[in-house]
């Protein structure tokens, strides 16, 4: 067997334990070190991990413990100076979403990452997804026609977080599946929101991503939804597909659904004849948890020296977006151009209170790509369908994979 490589994570609050036992799980990691400020999540964890040292000092999980790669799962704002402190110290890098909080400081990382020749990741989890990689399927497939838009909906009674709004916290994972489908960069950025909670801090924004040729994806997110909503609705000229993250089983259904304008018409029937309503299906999609694929990529693209699919570039484009929505947001919603911002427009921190501190590539992984997809020939071979806890152990809490939020 190859030599296991050794791993540290940091932040062991809501989400760094789901990252713990994935790469405790995985037989080519030695999980030797996790590390948090608070004593409480290390006790916490102590006893499901016993053989894992823990420390309260992030110096000392850098250079006291023979490290290959360090994960940093805590707060966004510190993610600049605890990257840029690992990737100093040699240490190939996996950062939670969003990448940082400017794109100044994700190119400085890429610049730092290139210069010593460490792998840096982003964790764009939902890219990893099963689901998410079949929706792609289908799309590059052809089977849904030309893309018009894509609408997406990720609300709940949220954890509100005090250093980014729900723009920054919810969206990203809609923002990687949508420039993963439309497979190109927005050229506006639009948004608009409210503070209920926290005056200075969105709870509730919408967004919309203008792409060339007239496609656009509109993104709801909200902290202050009574119901878990995590949907996405993508609308083909021929086909439309309505991915459904919360569903149990059939997250995606192909609804044989669109409208054709006819060229003439002289009555309402006729111009109903233009809505053609035909079988919906469920392709079938692999239970397997995204979150395991995208750490099994990591120690992979470690391993082979390859670049990863979410790496530094792709974190550097969605902070961007990011950066352009909070602009849009100030200016009350009027759009914002990404593309004067590739241009070398100054990037500015967003949120000010705070102390400044400390293009897709190929997956190569493992157990990451699959079968074309094409709908059953024979329709009577699908499945038809009738038209008409704040801080967790890190153990699995929606059916097969850990709850992102
Ligand atoms: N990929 C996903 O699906 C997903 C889901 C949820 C959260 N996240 C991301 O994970 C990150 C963490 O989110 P969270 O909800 O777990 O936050 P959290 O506040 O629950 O946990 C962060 C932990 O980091 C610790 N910490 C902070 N500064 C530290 C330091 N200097 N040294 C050591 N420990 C330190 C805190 O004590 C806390 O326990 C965020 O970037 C968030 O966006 C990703």
């Amino acid at each position: 067997m190859a030599k296991q490589i050794k791993i540290g994570v940091v932040g062991c609050g809501y989400w760094g334990p789901n990252l713990v036992r994935n790469f405790r799980s995985l037989p080519d990691c030695n999980l030797k070190m996790i590390c948090d400020l608070n004593e409480q999540r290390l006790a916490h964890l102590k006893p499901l991990y016993p053989e894992v040292q823990g420390t309260t000092d992030y110096a000392h999980l850098l250079n006291g413990a023979g490290l290959d790669a360090v994960v940093i799962a805590t707060a966004v704002n510190t993610h600049y100076p605890m990257a840029k402190a690992s990737l100093m110290a040699g240490k190939h890098t996996l950062i939670e979403k969003p990448m940082a909080c400017s794109s100044a400081e994700c190119q400085d990382l890429i610049a730092i990452a290139q210069k010593k020749g460490l792998v840096l990741m982003t964790g764009h989890t939902f890219l990893y997804s099963p689901a998410v990689r079949k929706i792609k399927e289908i799309v590059d497939h052809g089977d849904i026609g030309e893309i018009r838009y894509i609408s997406a909906r990720r609300l709940n009674l949220g954890l509100f977080q005090k250093d980014i709004n729900v723009a920054w916290d919810l969206a990203p994972h809609d923002i990687s599946i949508v420039l993963n489908i439309m497979g190109e960069q927005p050229e506006t950025i639009n948004c608009r929101g409210s503070a209920h909670i926290n005056s200075t801090v969105e709870d509730v924004t919408t967004m919309c991503l203008s792409f060339p040729n007239q496609r656009s994806a509109i993104i709801h997110s909200s902290w202050l939804d009574p119901r878990k909503v995590r949907e996405m609705t993508i609308v083909g000229s021929k086909r439309m597909i309505v991915y459904d993250d919360v569903a149990p089983l059939e997250k995606i259904r192909v609804y044989d659904a669109r409208v054709e304008r006819p060229p003439h018409y002289d009555t309402f029937a006729e111009f109903h004849f233009a809505y053609h309503y035909g079988d919906v299906y469920a392709p079938y999609v692999k239970q397997e948890e995204p979150l395991k694929t995208e750490c099994q990529h990591f120690l992979d693209c470690i391993r082979n020296g390859a670049t990863p699919l979410t790496d530094g570039n792709q974190g550097l484009e969605m902070v961007r977006i990011l950066e352009a929505s909070s602009e849009s947001l100030k200016r009350g919603g009027s759009p914002v151009e990404l593309a004067s911002r590739l241009n070398g427009e100054k990037s500015v921190r967003p949120f000010p209170g705070r102390p400044a501190r400390l293009a897709v590539p190929k997956m190569v992984a493992s157990g990451v790509g699959g079968q074309k997809f094409s709908p059953p020939a024979d329709p009577k071979l699908r499945i038809k369908i009738q038209v008409n806890g704040r801080q967790g152990n890190g153990q699995q809490t929606n059916g097969h994979q850990a709850d992102a939020r």
